[in-house]
């Protein structure tokens, strides 16, 4: 975010806590308990949203080098994604066109090809397929024949983006929408990966994206823990196309009215949230950036798997950096796990209650509203044809 940006977010929030006043929506509005409960409609989530993509899987730090390369299965595709020699990205489907066999696991960093681990099948770092084994058995088949499955990937401002189903295009332009400038100035692509968890937790998937959009919970939720860092009550919010941007100051917002304007930083002094439609966070937090990608699981609409990734702008080499971030982590993770999906794990069941049919979002939780409109919209759309 460049800094007139900064300054008149700054000024919109200072605005809004001087009128005690927070960003609205313009009605209240319901999302049905079924969203969260029913088979069928994960189903729907799980063919518009999270097979279809874009889906953004990582930063450009964790495929940084020739041949690097990591797998996902977070989507329920297993996908490769690999650095080829001359810089660009390559994403195929981790499956050897043979039989099947699941060529590649975790990460690491391939020399110039992959070799199925069950008949030796290699392939190229493009996913061509460069030797059959044994050369004598496939007489009139051609390598040309079983390249590997290849999916749209695409790296923009440091975001690595993939569609899971082989046959989707994607369009560069429409990935981050009007939030392409205001990425773009963070220059994630200049940072590294300092941890990685997964969380698998017991509750629909919506509610891991829920409980970061709304800071009114905090002084009942958060007591102990962020409540003393953050002036609960008031955000800022704007809504990017499908994706959104909410912003929750830090109390030291306050202070920046003592310092010349040059100085303003609302980058230091509150939490910067943009959510990438579907199921991504980006969340600003003063000098390092955490991500969060939730997938909902499988089968069940009540499981779901949260990973959380901590980034810094540069690699921690002492002691004391390490210390630091790792408390930074443990702090994240008391709060959100600790706190919220505590919360999270006990609405699901209330949920089959039959308490009630609909959940309801006030006029001063927008952000809650957008997404909740978004994924609705997508789901109404009618179906992309593959292929
Ligand atoms: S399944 Fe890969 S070589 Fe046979
Ligand atoms: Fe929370």
């Amino acid at each position: 975010m460049d800094h007139p940006t900064q300054l008149r977010l700054a000024n919109q929030l200072l605005d809004l806590i001087d009128r005690n006043g927070t960003s609205l929506a313009a009605s209240c509005s319901v999302n049905p308990v079924s969203s969260y409960t029913c088979p069928e409609h994960l189903g729907r989530e799980q063919a518009r949203l999270f097979r279809s993509g874009p889906l953004m899987v990582g930063l450009s730090c964790e495929l940084s080098g020739p041949g690097a390369y990591l797998t996902d299965d977070l989507s329920g595709v297993p996908i490769v994604i690999i650095r080829l020699p001359e810089g660009g990205l390559n994403a195929v489907i981790n499956v050897c066109r043979h039989r099947g066999a699941r060529l590649l696991e975790g990460n690491g960093t391939l020399a110039r090809s992959m070799t199925c681990p069950y008949h030796g099948w290699r392939y190229d770092l493009h996913g061509r397929l460069k030797k059959l084994v044994p050369a004598d058995g496939f007489q009139g088949l051609g390598c040309a024949e079983r390249d590997l499955t290849r999916l749209a990937v695409f790296e923009q401002h440091g975001l690595i983006w993939v569609s899971p189903s082989p046959g989707r295009a994607m369009e560069p332009l429409a990935l981050l929408g009007g939030l392409n400038q205001e990425i773009a100035a963070y220059r994630f692509e200049t940072f590294v990966l300092y941890r990685r968890l997964q969380l698998h937790r017991s509750f629909n998937w919506k509610m891991v994206i829920e409980t970061f959009l709304e800071n009114w919970h905090f002084p009942f939720v958060h007591r102990r823990t962020v409540l003393p860092n953050f002036l609960p009550s008031v955000s800022l919010f704007e809504a990017f196309d499908r994706h959104g941007r909410l912003i929750m100051p830090r109390r030291s917002i306050l202070q920046m009215r003592d310092q010349p304007i040059e100085q303003w930083s609302l980058l230091k002094h509150s939490l910067i949230m943009y959510w990438l439609f579907p199921n991504t966070l980006l969340l600003w937090q003063a000098d390092h950036l955490e991500t969060w990608q939730v997938y909902p699981s499988q089968e069940r609409p009540d499981r779901c798997t949260a990973q959380v990734s901590l980034y810094t702008p540069h690699a921690a080499t002492s002691v004391r950096e390490r210390e630091y971030w790792d408390k930074n982590l443990a702090l994240l993770i008391e709060t959100v796990d600790g706190e919220d999906f505590a919360i999270s794990e006990r609405i699901q069941p209330g949920l089959r209650s039959g308490a009630q049919e609909c959940l309801t979002f006030g006029r001063h939780e927008p952000a809650l509203q957008h997404f909740h409109r978004q994924i609705q919209l997508a789901l109404e759309e009618a179906p992309v044809s593959v292929g």
